[in-house]
């Protein structure tokens, strides 16, 4: 039996249909959905996430940031944060304002060991929770700090989550590259926009002014060129933005007009048209 014979509307056809993007469900209170991604831990993910969104704030944009790595939040720390948000209605949780930007993570209402622990339906309801259940007022951008890997959390939100574009992160070295190529592949695969990779930890300038190349040269540049897909920039090792993230003060916040600094606003600066709130 096909649609015509019993007459089903082209509509319900496209939404029930594999892959289809109108399933997918904006966030209330937001504009632009940016996805932070990464197929591994530990190459920059969140520290990219929270600097980004703090350049987005800079160039003028009301922006929020959604910590969704249920697994290793690092909101919390990273932009210093220790409150708990609130809740007027007792359903609907209230962002946390920091740095001018409105923030959400787990790490806010549990410690950090027990966010480990969580079994996958108990990580698909908190990520249901901070889709439809926080007040975002106003966004221009939310910047989602995307769970690491192709497990069930990053499918959620890939499935189900009307994601503007997703950028994903990743180091120079071949093993880092191999699994951002995974995580690319699974965006693809349902049907999320990527807008393109971050090379991060690029290389290293010691006071002498010479460039290393710790973990190999021009690694997201192929990968880029052999899937066809955008290198945003690349982000090189840089101590302030470690100590930033250690502190709870974000680097953006309080560095201006560095090499470093540039770049990061340069990605913004890439995929943003001028900023609505200027005029
Ligand atoms: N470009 C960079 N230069 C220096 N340190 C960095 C850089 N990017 C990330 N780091 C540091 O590397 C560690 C891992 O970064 P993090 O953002 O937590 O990774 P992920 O979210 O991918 O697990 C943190 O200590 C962070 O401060
Ligand atoms: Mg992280």
């Amino acid at each position: 039996m096909d649609a015509k014979s019993v007459n089903l509307s082209k509509e319900f056809v496209d939404k029930i249909s594999p892959g289809s993007k109108k399933l997918k469900l904006p966030i209330n209170g937001v504009k632009k959905i940016i996805a932070i991604s990464s197929a591994k831990g530990g190459v920059g993910k969140s520290t990219i996430a929270v600097n980004l969104a703090i350049a987005l704030k800079k160039l003028n944009y009301k922006v929020g940031i959604l910590d969704a790595d249920i697994y290793g939040p690092s909101l919390p720390q990273m932009l210093g944060i220790s409150d708990k948000p609130k809740s007027e209605d007792g359903k609907n949780l209230i962002p946390i304002s920091k740095y001018g930007l409105q923030c959400m993570s787990i790490g806010f209402m549990v410690n950090q060991d027990t966010a480990m622990i969580w079994r996958g339906p108990m990580v698909i309801s908190a990520i249901k929770t901070f889709t439809t259940n926080v007040l975002w007022d106003n966004l221009d951008y939310l910047v989602i700090d995307l769970p690491p890997g192709t497990g069930d959390a990053l499918l959620t939100f890939s499935q189900e989550i009307q994601i503007d574009g997703a950028v994903v992160i990743s180091t120079p070295q071949e093993v880092a590259l191999l699994d951002a190529n995974r995580g690319i592949k699974m965006f693809q695969k349902t049907n999320v926009n990527i807008l393109g990779i971050i090379e991060n930890m690029s290389s290293f300038t010691s006071d002498d002014g010479k460039e290393h190349f710790i973990f190999g040269e021009s690694g997201a540049q192929k990968m880029s060129k052999n899937l066809n897909i955008d290198l945003l920039g690349t982000i090189p090792i840089e101590i302030g933005l470690r100590e930033g993230a250690d502190k709870g003060e974000p680097y953006m916040e309080f560095v201006n007009d560095s090499p470093t600094s540039n770049k990061i606003l340069g990605i913004c600066l890439l995929y943003t048209s001028p900023s609505p709130r200027d005029s």
